[in-house]
């Protein structure tokens, strides 16, 4: 279990058979939930959850939302909305997030702003959503201007992680998710960087699902990874705009200039998140040693542990000076200077204005990284 200041996240295997017990401990006064989630998800644990709620005297109604990251938009949110109204939930009524990012950031965001805020839990069933997209209290939706560009800062009122839920999980779902994990343990620590390069020699993604002997592994490297998360969340809840040191918020951007940019530049259709982020954090390791901010081995380190979840999709042919265009326009710059999170070594990122990255050196090591 990971303690935060307003809530608990329980990290645990076949929770969803108990999640009623929970939910009752994290709102003792409400009647009734509304369960949103997607029709996928839903057919995998909709009746487990439903049934447990019901066992702990809720009264329990689902709604579902359409798959995939272009559903996280005003349309579902309006009919989520509707849907709240329709059941007639009140402000100690709640609303239970079941699936991955995109229903985690949508029924978080419906709940924020209905009844001017109402209680919310989430149970991420993806790899990316548990250690990442559950913990922190962002939620958005997409506009036609970008993606997140609607939201707020809401807290759940708790968070249950089923390690079960990764037995379902897609392959390319789970190496996404592992992007975002190495990702994390790079800025994090030397120690978590160990432990995830230690699973990532010791288990092979293939393996992870069918095998009961890896999930418990999995479970102490998810705890840690909300761990570290978490604390970088607490100490910097709402994103501060003027802070530039090694704990702020920011750092969770690293791998994600250059990983916007990739998705952007193949529509959304080529890369899983975490994916491109992947390929982003080799990017901004390469620029890092290029300008001697690293003069480590770490460019090496992050290349084999990356490389050990199998191929990504094609960068060879993506045309440099696009992918150097769709990085000046992402949204998380400041003014008119990207801010790029680079390495100095593990555990130390450092924010840099691009203004001070060379063109040529970043022209470099797009082309070295992406076309080989
Ligand atoms: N709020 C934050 O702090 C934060 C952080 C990171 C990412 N995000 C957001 O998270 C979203 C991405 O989340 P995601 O990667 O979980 O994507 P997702 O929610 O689209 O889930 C990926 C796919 O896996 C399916 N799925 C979910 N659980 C499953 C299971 N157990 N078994 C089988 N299939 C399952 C989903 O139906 C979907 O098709 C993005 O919208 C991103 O902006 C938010
Ligand atoms: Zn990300």
């Amino acid at each position: 279990m990971v303690k935060l200041k307003d809530y608990e996240i329980l990290i645990s295997k076949g929770s969803h058979q108990n999640c009623g017990v929970w939910a009752r401990k994290c709102l003792p006064k409400t009647k009734q939930i509304l369960i949103i989630s997607n029709k996928k998800v839903f057919g995998f644990f909709g009746k487990t959850v439903q049934k447990s709620l019901i066992e702990s005297n809720f009264l329990c109604e689902f709604h579902l939302i359409g798959d995939g990251e272009r559903f996280k938009n005003f349309k579902s949110l309006q009919l989520t909305l509707e849907k709240m109204s329709e059941i007639g939930l009140t402000r100690t009524d709640a609303v239970i997030a079941l699936g991955g990012g995109v229903v985690g950031d949508l029924a978080g965001f419906a709940a924020s702003i209905y009844l001017r805020g109402i209680p919310f839990l989430q149970i991420p069933t993806t790899l990316l959503a548990m250690v990442d997209s559950s913990v922190g209290g962002k939620t958005a939706i997409n506009t036609k201007f970008g993606k997140n560009i609607v939201g707020s800062f809401y807290q759940p009122k708790g968070v249950l992680v089923d390690i079960d839920a990764i037995k379902t999980l897609p392959r390319r779902e789970i190496v996404a998710g592992f992007c975002e994990i190495i990702k994390q343990s790079v800025i994090g620590s030397q120690e978590l960087f160990d432990e995830t390069d230690l699973f990532l020699k010791n288990v092979s993604i293939s393996k992870l699902k069918t095998s009961e002997n890896n999930l418990h592994p999995l479970e102490s490297l998810i705890t840690s990874q909300i761990q570290f998360k978490a604390s970088v969340v607490e100490n910097d809840e709402f994103e501060d705009v003027s802070r530039n040191d090694f704990r702020s918020r920011k750092i969770l951007n690293f791998g994600h200039t250059v990983g916007h940019a990739l998705e952007k530049v193949t529509n959304y259709q080529r890369f899983k998140h975490g994916e491109a982020v992947g390929v982003g954090l080799i990017v901004a390791a390469e620029i890092s040693k290029k300008l001697e901010i690293c003069v480590g081995n770490e460019l090496t380190l992050i290349n084999d542990v990356l490389h050990r979840l199998g191929n990504f999709p094609k960068t060879s042919d993506l045309n440099i000076d696009k992918v150097i265009q769709m990085i000046t326009y992402d949204k998380k710059n400041d003014g008119s200077s990207v801010k790029w999170i680079l390495l100095e070594k593990i555990g130390s990122p450092i924010i840099v204005d691009g203004r001070e990255i060379p063109q040529v050196v970043l022209k470099k090591s797009l082309s070295k990284v992406l076309l080989g």
